[in-house]
């Protein structure tokens, strides 16, 4: 398998494991990963998304780049698109754990996650440029959106590859940790998200997702509607009755 699922209750932890080739995306290692998100999806609230050996992932696999022409270019970058999309849109809230290189769709992958946690050791790139081509999967746009256009275009128009904390520094991670602790932190981030209200939490998400394509007076609107249904839920009534009763509150999903 190119990619390995597990399970620690309502956790999934999805590690490409493609480690030769520095798990670099091929179609074979896409299709695991499609498999693997949607058990997770099913069983899980948060993933951890991570790579095995010295690599998060290094972008498409090279040998198939190769060979593509603009039609099947086309086909594949749309099922690689499409997916990164259901990354960012499912209710199940993902954290990139990046242990090492992100390049190319590597970086595409993490930037679809709600969450990127790096650890020291990891690079960040979308080298696309070197190859004669340009990202594929997102750099182009969610790049920006995440660091600002001057710096997406910094790092798209020169390929340059950057380490962890140029990217903490530029707001492309949120947090750099010493390598040998990368998962233990993003397992803390992840009972952290795993204690708050589920349906609470798929709102947030949807809403704070909703700033990205909403004018500001309709993502106002949206939030206040999501915001109000939340009122019908048990666990609202349980939590703000246990802060006033002074206790850790039980959520339900309810
Ligand atoms: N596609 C296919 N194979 C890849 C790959 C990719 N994107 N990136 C690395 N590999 C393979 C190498 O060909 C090599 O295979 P081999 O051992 O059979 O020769 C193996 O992974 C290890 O890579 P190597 O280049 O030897 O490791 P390194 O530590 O010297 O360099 C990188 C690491 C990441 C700097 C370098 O591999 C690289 O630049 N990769 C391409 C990244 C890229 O352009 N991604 C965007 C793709 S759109």
């Amino acid at each position: 398998m190119r990619v390995l699922l597990n399970f620690e209750g309502e956790l999934a932890i999805i590690t490409l494991n493609r480690p030769e080739k520095l798990n670099a995306l091929d179609s074979e290692t896409r299709k695991d990963f499609l498999k693997a998100f949607n058990e997770a999806e099913e069983r899980a609230r948060v993933a951890i998304i991570t790579g095995s050996g010295k690599a998060f992932a290094v972008g498409a696999d090279i040998n198939e780049l190769i060979l593509r022409n603009p039609l099947s270019s086309l086909e594949a970058g749309k099922l690689g698109t499409e997916l990164f999309n259901r990354i960012e849109e499912s209710d199940l809230v993902s954290i990139a754990a990046v242990n090492g290189y992100a390049l190319g769709g590597g970086c595409e992958l993490a930037m679809a996650c709600d969450i990127r946690i790096a650890s020291d050791k990891a690079k960040f790139g979308q080298p696309e440029i070197n190859l004669g081509i340009i990202p594929g999967a997102g750099g182009t746009q969610r790049l920006p959106r995440i660091v600002g256009l001057g710096m997406a275009k910094k790092l798209v128009l020169t390929g340059e590859v950057i380490d962890a904390n140029e990217a903490l520094r530029i707001g492309l991670v949120e947090d750099v940790v010493p390598h040998e602790k990368l998962m233990e932190k993003a397992k803390e981030l992840a009972s952290k998200i795993l204690e708050k209200p589920p349906l609470a939490l798929k709102f947030a998400k949807k809403a704070l997702n909703a700033s990205r394509t909403m004018a500001l007076i309709d993502g106002l609107k949206y939030e206040l509607s999501l915001f109000s249904i939340l009122f019908s839920t048990e666990d609202a009534k349980e939590g703000m009755r246990s802060f006033l009763e002074k206790r850790r509150p039980e959520f339900r999903g309810r």
